[in-house]
């Protein structure tokens, strides 16, 4: 990133894009050590201060992740949400989820921040009550699969991101196998009278409000 883009960025933002700017840099050092199979990507760092809009535009209590990898996104929303909200995090990989409860510890978040280790088409149909943030960050493949469970798991006003829709729009050569998946989800999303669905086409996440 060119010095000027950067100086403007840090002066739109002050230090909102730090916050647990190591998990990310640990979530990046892990992939690139842990092989071909990895795939903790952490979301950008400059968007972590929409977290914080999303958190208080929703007065964010309980918080929902799909796909936790080392952490770095479910400790930015929880340090979005304040000391009184709750972030529970799905995580398949047992290497990950470890890592990440490891990291919620040191940090001082583990009262603020869940583990639920599984899949999210195993773990999304035992969970109850509402959250008022849903992000989806894993196997695009079960994505068509959680649309039921989403709409019982979020009340009116509950927002929904969803990250990673590239495939779909040609994005990482368009070959990936959730193509027809992502494809899925997104139409029956569209038509789900439950939800309002934006995308943000510069890096491809939807954002759905809960109608
Ligand atoms: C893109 S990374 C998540 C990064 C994290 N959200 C962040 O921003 O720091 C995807 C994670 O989802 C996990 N994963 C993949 N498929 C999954 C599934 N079906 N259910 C739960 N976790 C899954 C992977 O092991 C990986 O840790
Ligand atoms: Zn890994």
């Amino acid at each position: 990133m060119k010095r000027r883009v950067r100086d403007l960025l840090a002066k739109i933002y002050g230090g909102r894009a730090d916050v647990h700017l190591d998990l990310y840099r640990l979530s990046n050092q892990h992939r690139k050590k842990h092989g071909r199979g990895c795939d903790m990507y952490p979301s950008s760092p400059l968007q972590a201060p929409l977290w914080s809009v999303i958190a208080s535009l929703t007065h964010a209590r309980r918080m929902l992740e799909v796909g936790c990898g080392h952490g770095y996104t479910s400790a930015v929303m929880a340090s979005a949400g304040g000391p009184d909200c709750l972030v529970e995090t799905v995580e398949a990989d047992r290497v990950h989820a470890d890592l990440a409860q490891e990291a919620f510890l040191h940090r001082g978040l583990a009262k603020r921040v869940h583990v639920l280790r599984g899949r999210g088409q195993a773990i999304l149909p035992k969970l109850k009550g509402k959250y008022d943030v849903v992000f989806l960050d894993s196997d695009w493949r079960e994505y068509p699969r959680y649309l039921p469970q989403l709409r019982r798991l979020t009340r009116p006003g509950s927002i929904l991101v969803t990250a990673n829709l590239s495939p779909l729009f040609g994005g990482w050569g368009g070959r990936l196998p959730g193509k027809r998946a992502i494809q899925s989800y997104l139409s029956r999303l569209a038509g789900d009278p439950n939800f309002r669905t934006y995308i943000i086409p510069s890096d491809w996440h939807a954002i759905s409000v809960r109608l």
